[in-house]
């Protein structure tokens, strides 16, 4: 007899840990297949129907393996339905859409990050059936995922039959040379707890008695390999596969106890606000879902390992939206990410030198080795093909790669990451500013033809922020580059050895950092966002506040280009970022004149509108672009949710509960506070690292 902690695991209790879908809506099964996502930094997978429905789109990635049809960028890989399974009672298949529901409960429980499903459903001759099952991807043993199904036939005894051979017991596939295999462990246990059987009662043929009132168990586990972590990964993930389901207790308890870790370092704590503390519960959810502080050859995709949306490319997303979140509550995550950075420096030098650039410069758009994996065109439902430019003009990339090295050494403190890493991405990505800039007639340097954040403005001279973050680039790297050559002569002349940069050179960004066109209006205090910007078309977009299209479609993408309506922040991305540097009537002219004009045409926007407006005090602002951020995936407001969550939103919620209610200023010698609560949060308690020490704070 078994006597697994299955039948004794239950949900949170506390609804403040839970997201849940009550009955079963089929035109909404996309969206909540990215809520609903399991992840570990390894595995991801989403969340979908065991037994699927007309709408289902099961898939599970692995972090950093891609693959590439002929002719198209990399995406990544889907492997097998590993949680497939469907349930026929005396010959009729246990279908939402046969029969009638009588309970249909699916639970996020973020808490223990398990998925809970609970269903009760009759037949049509009314024989009704209980399901209660769960699944999550082990937090503490990346290679698992496992998922838990019990059946009660209710008001009848019959033949009940199971069916999962759509996952086969393993399986190889390779993908641009890496090989997957994946590994399947299952039993099946009668209501004392005894095995009845594992595969072959899987395999759809094999009917069993099952008896009135008594519940069966299936206990599943999948364990995933690759040739990245081992050359023999089908016989790694077969055995672990087996092990696992024979520890499955211990497997459980370390997946529950990884996760409290992982809480106690990351949960911000709103009293009084119970929908804004689940929306940053879930939004620290998947950050920490996603991340895997052992394996600095990948990062996080725009979507996470939650949907196929940006083929699970890395863009600046990460270092600029959610990268704080991990340098101040995870810096281990932290810091192997930014190491992925590191490892595709080699590409970012390539992709540079490949358009007559020195340095580094990173790629847009980045899958397993960072060469830029844009795609240059894409189709519109319209059936349209539109040219995209992003790949060859978004060059401020490397200045937010450089920026989030900076920031996470300055919070941390990681002086062998700058030395090993750090230092080498500040000096290549200044490098490639100082070989962009040119410098004209007026005594000047300029970055002709980019796009800034902003999209819908491409092929633009002196955008703010690109010139605005280059300058910062350059400052910084000669800054740091100073000081390593005193504080650490040896390690510094090592670093000479491997990328000569002389004093001279130093010097050089100086100068240019101190000439560069900064777009910056004395009289006024604003920035003009790019070259020519102040004389395009004012449109007013209050005109617009009801439309349910996103302004590039309603305008069309010409015309917009015309106009002063921008998609995102950009001259207020600025600010932002670099706050200290500018005289706070600077911050405040630009974001009163900017924010009307954004019509917030990516899920990247409504969260810094949301810090700047906390920083500045509209209280009212704030709060609405809190709320918004919060909506984007569990309200799937932007109506894409289903090719899974935003990740960049969810580090911007974050940062606008952190850096804007709360007013967290990381100053030089100790972080201060200057909160800006809204009313309702009547307290906010949270903990974070900064300079190897654990600060915990309540605010008021
Ligand atoms: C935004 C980019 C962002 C990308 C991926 C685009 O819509 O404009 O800034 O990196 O989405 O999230």
């Amino acid at each position: 007899m078994l006597d697994t902690a299955v039948p004794s695991l239950a949900p949170t209790t506390d609804p403040a840990w839970l997201l849940v879908e009550e009955g079963f809506t089929l035109v909404r099964e996309h969206e909540l297949e990215s809520q609903f996502a399991i992840a570990n930094g390894y595995l991801g997978s989403r969340g979908s129907l065991a037994e699927g429905c007309p709408l289902s789109a099961p898939a599970t990635y692995i972090a950093g393996v891609f693959d590439a049809e002929p002719g198209s960028v990399p995406h990544l890989v889907e492997i097998h339905d590993w949680c497939h399974l469907s349930v026929s009672i005396c010959g009729q298949p246990l279908r939402l859409d046969v029969g009638r529901t009588l309970e249909h409960r699916r639970i996020l429980d973020m808490r223990q990050a398990i998925l809970w499903r609970f269903w009760r459903h009759e037949d049509k001759d009314g024989r009704i059936t209980r399901i209660r099952s769960f699944r999550f991807a082990s937090q503490a043993d990346r290679h698992l995922l496992v998922h838990c199904v019990e059946i009660t036939p209710e008001n009848y005894s019959g033949p009940l039959l199971l069916d999962a051979s759509l996952a086969a017991s393993a399986t190889q596939t390779t993908h641009e040379g890496v090989s997957v295999s994946v590994a399947l462990a299952n039993r099946v246990l009668d209501p004392d707890g005894r095995v009845i059987g594992s595969t072959e009662l899987l395999s759809g043929n094999q009917p069993f008695r099952a008896k009135r009132g008594s519940t069966y168990r299936l206990e599943r586990v999948a364990a995933v390999y690759t040739s990245r972590e081992t050359d023999r990964p089908n016989e790694a993930a077969q055995r672990h596969a087996e092990d696992a389901l024979n520890r499955l207790t211990e497997i459980i308890a370390d997946h529950q106890r990884a996760w409290q870790i992982r809480w106690h370092a990351s949960d911000v704590r709103i009293e009084g606000a119970p929908e804004d503390q689940r929306a940053l519960r879930f939004a620290a959810y998947h950050l920490l879902s996603c991340a895997n502080p052992d394996d600095e050859r990948v990062s996080i995709g725009a979507r996470g390992l939650s949907g196929p949306g940006y083929k699970g490319h890395v863009l600046w997303d990460t270092e600029i939206f959610m990268l704080p979140f991990f340098t101040l509550t995870w810096p281990e995550a932290a810091r192997a990410m930014l190491m992925y950075r590191y490892h595709t420096l080699p590409a970012a030098r390539a992709n540079a030198a490949r358009l007559g650039y020195s340095g580094a410069l990173y790629a847009w758009e980045s899958a397993a080795t960072g060469e830029d994996v844009t795609p240059s065109f894409v189709g519109t439902p319209e059936g349209e093909v539109i040219r995209i430019l992003t790949g060859e003009q978004e060059h401020h990339i490397s200045a937010d790669v450089a920026y989030a090295v900076w920031q996470y050494w300055d919070a941390t403190r990681d002086d062998r990451f700058l030395l090993d890493a750090g230092l080498e991405i500040l000096i290549e990505t200044a490098r490639f500013w100082a070989s962009r800039v040119v410098l004209e007639e007026d005594g000047r340097y300029h970055i002709r033809c980019v796009i800034g954040p902003d999209e819908y403005h491409e092929s633009v001279d002196d955008n703010a922020y690109t010139n605005g973050m280059a300058q910062w680039n350059l400052e910084t790297a000669a800054n740091v580059a100073e000081r390593c050559a005193v504080y650490w002569p040896e390690e510094w002349q090592a670093i000479g050895r491997r990328i000569a940069v002389s004093e001279e050179e130093i010097q050089s960004w100086r100068n240019i950092a101190r000439d560069i066109y900064t777009g910056f209006d004395e009289r006024t205090g604003l920035f003009e966002q790019f070259r020519g910007y102040f004389e395009l078309e004012d449109i007013d977009l209050s005109r617009f506040a009801n439309r349910i299209a996103p302004m590039d479609v309603i305008l069309g993408r010409e015309n917009i280009a015309k106009t002063k309506i921008i998609k995102q922040p950009d001259v207020v991305m600025l600010v932002y970022l670099l706050w200290d540097r500018l005289p706070a009537e600077v911050r405040k002219a630009n974001f009163e004149y900017y924010e009307p004009r954004c019509g917030h045409g990516s899920s990247l926007s409504p969260a810094i509108h949301a810090v700047v407006a906390a920083r500045l005090g509209n209280m009212a602002l704030a709060e609405h672009y809190f709320r918004q951020t919060a909506e984007i995936d569990l309200a799937n407001n932007m109506g894409n949710s289903a090719a899974g969550v935003h990740m960049a939103a969810l580090g911007g919620l974050w940062q606008s509960a952190v850096f804007g209610f709360a007013g967290l200023h990381l100053g030089e010698s100790e972080p201060r506070f200057q909160p800006n609560l809204p009313e309702s949060w009547r307290r906010l308690s949270m903990r974070f690292q900064w300079r190897n020490n654990w600060f915990d704070v309540a605010l008021p």
